[in-house]
């Protein structure tokens, strides 16, 4: 048993949770102060999107020093006394790190630069005459940008982001310092960015992703955590099939894994049910996670007539129906936090907050944006600073003015608003972090539309269908998502109900 086994981790977005020095952006003294929300919300950890010294070429998912702090977000002294008062608050703290590539701000990317063709600096990265393939950036474009002396480096993201080459020791043995440097700062694990890309076959067809040889990186890795005593974990970002995916979780190498699958899975009952199963049958802590930073939100997610899509997209054919959106939302909540393993809450999903999809669009920063050719509106619409209090905004997040505007019907969807009222998303899920489930998962018989599942002595049911359906026996109600209707379950709604 590990605590992650059963963890709810929050996910911190920095620069939009809030803002203690005024300057518009989140940063550490602002997620201090707010440590006593996420106490009483009941989170067991956070995972920290990337703090680190950063250009913010993509949000600081491009890294200068992987040692430092961004002076936009504090500084190390701040981040180290920060890790001790969660740990003091009884929140363990996640980093991310990001091992695919660095900034093209990093020193050792400057040091290749300025060394020339044929250097050994420019062994830290992939360096060619000319491009050896024709890799596609994930942000749009070539994967290859060529430099001023004639040489082209890859990079799997924006240019600003150089792709490391993993199979140069001094990149190992940098990183496992990282880790280290990190560890002995008391964090409780990492969140592996893009982990499925660090080695690459640049003669192969998608040689990007899941090749043989990051496995042994991630057995080095899973070493280093064995060295500490408060059992550090990893959790990998890995969007690939289930059956790659499967192979991270052996016992010596990444403990969890982002459930994606459920992510992207549409909101019908055989389709969470196929994943539900192929996550449950491989031997590793399940993980269930309903958004993050890169993806639109689920209330708006969920309120589209096609619920896979995940990203925002041009302006036709992606409206949403946000009380539909909301409604299946709280549903989701039960459903994802009745499960057992592992359950993410990205920051304002437990305010039930929307995609922002009219965001104007000189103010976007999403390299996406401009890498796509303004045919991608990027991931900022899931990035706009919380609503904390008040009726305007910026809603508490800051006495300055917030970095992304926040819209004005946000000020019924405040952290203060809603702790008033019972019936609010915030309400269910304080509410269901209380109550949640544990004991041995078993699925019980149900209709098609219907899923329905005991842990230990409380059953859950999901109602994907159009009429209500009628309960089992049981004792009491503990949760319901939406009201019942005469003693039924209506549709999109979840229950937890007492089942001695
Ligand atoms: C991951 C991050 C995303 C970032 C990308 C490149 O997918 O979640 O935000 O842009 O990696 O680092």
């Amino acid at each position: 048993m590990s605590w992650i086994d059963n963890a709810v981790i929050y996910q911190i977005y920095p620069r939009s949770f809030a803002d203690g020095t005024g300057d518009g952006i989140g940063d550490i003294a602002g997620i201090r102060s707010r440590l006593p929300y996420l106490a009483e919300l009941g989170i067991d950890a956070i995972w920290l999107s990337p703090w680190y010294t950063s250009p913010m070429a993509d949000a600081g998912y491009d890294v200068a020093n992987y040692r430092d702090i961004d002076p936009l977000f504090g500084t190390l002294a701040e981040a180290t006394s920060f890790i001790a008062d969660a740990h003091a608050a009884g929140i363990r703290v996640i980093v991310d790190i990001v091992p695919n590539h660095c900034s093209s701000q990093h020193p050792d990317f400057l040091a290749a630069l300025a060394a020339g063709p044929g250097s050994p600096e420019r062994e830290l990265f992939h360096f060619y005459d000319e491009p050896v393939n024709d890799w596609q950036s994930h942000f749009g474009g070539s994967a290859w940008t060529q430099v001023p002396d004639g040489q082209w480096y890859l990079h799997m993201f924006d240019p600003g982001q150089p792709d490391w080459n993993w199979e140069h020791p001094h990149v190992r043995a940098d990183f496992e310092a990282t880790l280290k440097f990190w560890l002995d700062r008391g964090v409780d694990g990492f969140r592996i960015d893009v982990a499925n890309h660090l080695i690459k076959d640049l003669h192969a067809e998608g040689g990007w992703v899941d090749q043989e040889g990051v496995h042994e990186i991630y057995r080095s890795w899973r070493k280093i955590l064995s060295g500490y005593a408060h059992e550090p974990v990893f959790v990998g970002e890995l969007w690939s099939e289930p059956s790659a995916l499967a192979k991270y979780l052996r016992p010596d190498e990444l403990n969890t894994a982002f459930n994606f699958p459920f992510l992207i899975a549409s909101w019908e009952a055989s389709a969470l049910r196929e994943v539900i199963d192929v996550t449950l049958a491989v031997p590793a802590t399940p993980t269930w996670v309903l958004s993050n930073h890169d993806v639109v939100r689920d209330v708006t997610r969920y309120g589209r007539t096609a619920t896979e899509h995940i990203w925002i997209m041009p302006p036709t054919g992606w409206e949403s129906d946000l009380t539909l959106g909301t409604r299946r939302a709280r549903a989701a909540a039960l459903l994802l936090l009745g499960l057992p393993g592992c359950a993410y809450i990205y920051q304002g999903e437990e305010l039930g907050l929307p995609e922002v999809e009219d965001l104007p669009r000189e103010l976007l920063q999403d390299p996406r944006w401009e890498r796509s050719g303004h045919t991608d509106y990027g991931r900022d619409g899931c990035r706009v600073p919380l609503p904390w209090s008040g009726t305007a905004p910026p809603f508490g997040f800051s006495s300055g003015e917030p970095w992304l505007p926040q819209p004005a019907s946000w000020a019924s969807l405040t952290a203060e608003a809603q702790a008033a009222d019972p019936t609010s998303m915030l309400s269910l899920y304080r509410a269901a972090l209380r109550h949640r489930p544990s004991g041995p998962f078993a699925w019980l018989a149900s209709t098609p539309d219907v899923l329905s599942f005991t842990r230990g002595d409380i059953t859950c049911l999901v109602n994907f269908g159009s009429t209500p359906v009628e309960l089992p026996p049981h004792q009491s109600v503990l949760l319901s998502s939406t009201p019942l209707v005469d003693g039924h379950l209506p549709t999109d709604t979840s229950i937890w109900l007492h089942t001695p």
